[in-house]
């Protein structure tokens, strides 16, 4: 896949019943990446909370902390990511909108991952 600035990606994602966190990564590789998006029902000490980072030759950056919580366990969802060469911005399941810096601040990302307790349904780039 390949992810460019302007573009919008549209993911379907149902967590799992069980779901204590899964992430979507973007970016060049597993060590560059340029968003890491990873909603937390109960991990590493968060609970409810969405986690953003980027990564950069396989060192996290400075995470940014997201206080709303548009997931619930089980029930299947969609959100939408955009971006340009400063930003990325995502739409929540419930309409509402977050940004992330895009630190690597290029605008063509090929790597595209899901880590953790979800199933992703549907993905579509336009
Ligand atoms: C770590 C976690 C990684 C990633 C990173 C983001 O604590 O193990 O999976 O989420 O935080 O900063």
């Amino acid at each position: 896949m390949s992810f460019k600035e302007g573009h919008e990606l549209k993911i379907r994602v149902k967590p799992k019943d069980d779901c204590s966190t899964f992430a979507i990564n973007i970016g060049h590789d597993s060590d560059n990446i340029a968003m890491h998006f990873n909603p937390r029902f109960e991990h590493e000490g968060d609970y409810n909370t969405i986690v953003c980072n980027s990564a950069s030759g396989g060192c996290w950056g400075d995470e940014h902390r997201e206080m709303k919580f548009p997931f619930v366990r089980g029930e299947e969802c969609k959100f939408y990511i955009n971006y340009n060469n400063e930003q990325f911005y995502i739409k929540l399941p419930d309409g509402s909108m977050m940004n992330f810096p895009n630190r690597l601040g290029d605008v063509k990302y090929k790597y595209f991952d899901v880590t953790g307790d979800a199933r992703i349904i549907g993905l579509k780039l336009k």
